[in-house]
């Protein structure tokens, strides 16, 4: 009888007359990656720290369990089977980064010999052995990251929640990332992980959310996320503003991006489709100075879903697509369309 890690139904938090979390519903089955996705702002670090008992939810919430926990009756239960790395590094700087690791052990009540045992192994599969008599203020950001999530795992969590884990990581040590939540999971721990980056996302969920104005959005498998977007398309960019208006009245069916002097035009990316586009562009005389062919990805379906309250530059670049209730995973889903 397993029960999922997470659950939470109708959660709701307002600040003041704000309501960043307007009764979103969450589960999140053991062993497996759940990645909150949002726009700076949507409340992601909120349903952390919520999760993570730093924060209490509104009273009209429903029913939270995390690791089988009431969150309200038990949160010290909660607590002792979880792990939270938040969006702000919680590595003392002052201390170096053995003494940080020690500290945690510490704090969870580790034996000493023990705790030793944990925190060297750890600052060896974060590759920070070298640096673990340095002072951790000394470390770059990608270090101090890595001690972060090093120190989150001292207590050997079933349930970690990563906010915003990888942001300012270079390449290489997102990759490495990526492969430490891997294994842990492999391991049958259960990730909760806040992102921006949708290729992350992509790499390492087995479910992904949408929060966008403090509902669900979307929910579904990177794939299924992927199909709520009809199609790719071609994005014709222009230096001159007249060839880029010319294009815009040539061509049917346009998105425009005044700022970029760019143009979308809705495409499976077919030999076909794309040889019509140009034509119509020769016809009128017109060359652009770029043109990309585009399949959707995360990003097509990010955009699309959280497009109301984004900076907004030109018209048709963002997408008008309604909230829809969380739980789209069924496959009957409506075509949106989102250009
Ligand atoms: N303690 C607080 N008091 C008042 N408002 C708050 C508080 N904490 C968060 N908020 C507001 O709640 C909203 C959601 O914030 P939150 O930090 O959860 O967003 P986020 O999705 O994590 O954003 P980011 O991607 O920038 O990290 C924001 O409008 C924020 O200003
Ligand atoms: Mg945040």
């Amino acid at each position: 009888m397993t029960h999922p890690a997470i659950a939470a139904h109708g959660l709701r938090k307002s600040y003041g007359d704000k309501v960043v979390l307007d009764g979103i519903d969450l589960v999140v089955p053991e062993g497996t990656i759940f990645s909150l996705l949002g726009p700076n702002g949507a409340g992601k670090t909120t349903v952390v720290n919520i999760l993570s008992t730093l924060v209490s939810a509104d009273p009209a919430s429903g029913t939270i369990r995390v690791g089988g926990h009431d969150l309200d009756a038990e949160p010290q239960a909660v607590r002792a089977g979880i792990g939270v790395t938040g969006q702000f590094s919680a590595v003392d700087g002052l201390i170096t980064g053995e003494e940080n690791m020690l500290l945690m052990a510490d704090l969870h009540h580790l034996p000493k010999k023990e705790g030793r045992r944990v925190a060297a192994e750890l600052l060896e599969r974060f590759d920070l052995v070298e640096a673990a008599k340095k002072p951790a203020a000394a470390y770059s950001g990608g270090m101090k990251r890595r001690l972060d999530i090093a120190m989150t795992l001292v207590g050997s969590p079933r349930i970690i929640f990563l906010d915003e884990p990888t942001t300012g990581l270079d390449p290489r040590s997102r990759h490495t990332m990526w492969q430490i939540i891997r294994e842990l999971v492999t391991g049958g721990v259960t990730v909760f992980l806040t992102t921006q980056y949708l290729e992350e996302a992509d790499q390492l969920a087995d479910r992904i959310a949408v929060l966008h104005d403090g509902r669900i959005a979307a929910e579904g498998s990177a794939e299924e996320l992927k199909r709520l977007v009809p199609g790719g398309h071609v994005r014709l960019r222009f230096a001159d503003p007249d060839a880029y208006r010319a294009a815009a009245a040539a061509l049917h069916d346009v998105a425009l991006d005044d700022e970029a002097l760019a143009l979308q035009i809705p495409s499976d990316g077919s030999q076909r489709e794309l040889r019509a586009v140009l034509d119509r562009l020769d016809a009128a005389g017109i060359e652009a100075d770029e043109l990309t062919v585009h399949t959707p990805d995360l990003d097509d379906v990010f955009f699309a879903l959280t497009s109301s309250t984004s900076t907004g530059s030109g018209t048709g670049d963002t997408a008008d697509v309604p909230s829809r209730p969380s739980n789209p995973s069924q496959s009957d889903q409506p075509k949106e369309n989102v250009r």
